[in-house]
């Protein structure tokens, strides 16, 4: 067990780790889990890494649940990262990859997070958690809770995809639909989670959730021999995965196993909601609520996320950008990357792709660069928009 206290990410108060915690008592911004990360190194290598099962507890050492204590798992992580051969060549790109994030648990990458973070609020003690959602991190949290046997409370928006709302209802969870965005059920989880006895799982709220998606920054080092890409693009709704890889990428450094260079990362957006976008255009260090949100991508349908500041941070550190996209070039880009790739990818998936090329059209990259695309999701869950 080598996870040692709690730290926030703005004023950098200490937080014990012991007991359920959400944001800073003093300033309310996300906590982050630190290690003991020099005696992660003597304890753990890369060569031992290699042999051990394909999921995301492999990583073990840098995850917050003691040693002792079984996971709550359905056999998250270790998806494939695939070359993008006839895509990637139809655009002029020699070097493109996706990581098929579809081929988890609950058809996307919300598993990673709700695993560790369902491991650890049973561990400590939870038995009822409450999450607003745009869809797929509510499908997740619903199987996990079920699994462990604990109560999940799920609010989305009136018009989450349904195979999301089915999703949880069949998972046993309590569903409550909103009328409102995703930052309208938090509040409504807030009002009511001490009366309720709800243990609040929003992302970044709670500190175990971006410890299941740093995730993705180990397992994209290791499946590239420990040489990150050159740049990654990732569809940014609360940038849980953006941030995650970014603390993974420093914990790797200490650790030894990679250098200093960094990826340039690129949040993508839609255009109907793109606050990240416009406060980077803007050089702003924090993002203002975007009003009238709306995309048929409902993960990228966060008009306001309480990492922000981190995101913009992130995104300006890596000399990377924030780029918006529109619906209809989501939808048309679905079938083209179907037929190149095999892969029915999600909306947000399919976001990337179309940000691509418009980066590619900006002359954003250079030639034979090494490009890494999150498919966050299975187009499965989103038959609505293709109808
Ligand atoms: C398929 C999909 N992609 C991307 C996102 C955005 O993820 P993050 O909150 O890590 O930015 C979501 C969030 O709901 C999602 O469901
Ligand atoms: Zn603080």
């Amino acid at each position: 067990m080598f996870l040692t206290h709690l730290e926030c990410t703005s004023c950098g108060l200490h937080h014990e780790w012991s007991g359920l915690q959400n944001l800073c008592t003093t300033c309310q911004k996300p906590l982050f889990p630190v290690y003991d990360l020099a005696a992660v190194g003597h304890a753990l290598s890369r060569e031992v890494l290699a042999q051990r099962e394909k999921s995301l507890w492999r990583y073990r050492e840098v995850l917050p649940l003691p040693a002792e204590v079984e996971p709550i798992s359905l056999g998250e992580g270790g998806t494939p990262l695939l070359r993008s051969a006839r895509f990637g060549s139809e655009i002029g790109v020699s070097n493109l990859w996706i990581k098929d994030e579809a081929q988890n648990p609950t058809q996307s990458f919300k598993a990673r997070g709700m695993a560790v973070a369902v491991s650890m609020a049973k561990h400590l003690g939870a038995t009822k958690l409450a999450v607003p959602t745009a869809g797929n991190a509510g499908g997740a949290l619903a199987a996990y809770a079920a699994r462990a046997g604990i109560e999940a409370h799920i609010f989305m928006p009136r018009d989450t995809p349904r195979a999301n709302i089915i999703e949880c209802r069949e998972l046993g969870a309590n569903v409550v639909l909103i009328d409102g965005l995703i930052t309208d059920c938090g509040a409504e989880i807030a009002r009511r989670k001490a009366a309720e006895g709800w243990f609040d799982m929003s992302t970044l709220k709670e500190p175990y959730r971006v410890e299941g998606k740093k995730t993705l920054g180990y397992e994209l080092a290791e499946q590239l021999d420990w040489v990150l890409p050159d740049v990654i693009l990732y569809p940014t709704g609360g940038g849980t995965g953006l941030i995650g890889m970014w603390k993974a990428f420093d914990e790797m450094e200490a650790l030894g196993w990679i250098g200093s260079a960094r990826p340039r990362m690129f949040s993508v957006q839609a255009s109907g909601c793109a606050p990240i976008v416009r406060a980077f255009e803007a050089g702003e260090a924090s993002a203002v609520e975007f009003s009238n949100a709306h995309t048929c991508a409902s993960g990228l349908r966060v008009p306001k996320a309480v990492g922000d500041f981190l995101m913009l941070k992130i995104l300006r550190e890596s000399k990377g950008g924030a780029i918006a996209v529109d619906d209809e070039e989501m939808i048309r880009i679905t079938r083209e990357v179907g037929l190149a790739e095999g892969l029915f990818v999600a909306p947000e998936g399919a976001a990337c792709f179309v940000a691509l090329r418009k980066l590619l059209d900006a002359k954003i990259f250079a030639p034979g660069e090494r490009i890494v695309i999150f498919n966050t999701g299975s187009g499965i869950k989103y038959l609505d928009c293709y109808e």
